[in-house]
């Protein structure tokens, strides 16, 4: 997903070229807004972390593009791709690094695993959607 920050910020192009030129092909994508709710409910394995509400908040301020990507070991591929969560730890050249304004307005979402990612997958796509 690209975050709110990122669209806003007018980087969706540069970041959508970033991940084709890393090989990676899209299955499905959609430019939407989250809801409070939706939100909530996409970040409800954070439920209880300090920094919950915050997220929410963020992640349905504005716009995104979600996306279904495929790529041999994808998860672990786009995680190296994007870069450490706050953008000052990420490496030079990351999506983070290059768009990313702070921790939390950090610019893009990975799944973090094959099963997390397929349940992100079925909560933007049905199966019609995904090529
Ligand atoms: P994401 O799920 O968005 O790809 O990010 P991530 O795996 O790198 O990081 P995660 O621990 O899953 O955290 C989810 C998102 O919550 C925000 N965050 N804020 N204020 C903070 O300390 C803090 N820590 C995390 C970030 O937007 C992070 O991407
Ligand atoms: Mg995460």
């Amino acid at each position: 997903m690209i975050k709110p920050d990122a669209v806003a910020n007018g980087h969706i192009g540069k970041i959508i070229d970033q991940i084709l030129s890393a090989g990676f092909k899209i299955k499905a994508m959609k430019y939407t807004k989250l809801s409070v709710e939706t939100a909530g409910a996409f970040y409800e394995i954070h439920k209880e972390r300090p920094f919950y509400n915050d997220l929410v908040s963020f992640m349905s301020s504005g716009p995104i593009v979600a996306a279904v990507l495929e790529k041999d070991d994808a998860v672990l591929s786009f995680r190296t791709l994007i870069g450490a969560t706050d953008p000052k730890k990420a490496e030079e050249g990351t999506i983070r690094n290059r768009f990313a304004e702070s921790i939390e307005a950090n610019a893009i979402h990975g799944s973090d695993s094959n099963e997390n990612a397929a349940h992100e997958a079925a909560f933007f796509f049905n199966r019609l959607e995904q090529f």
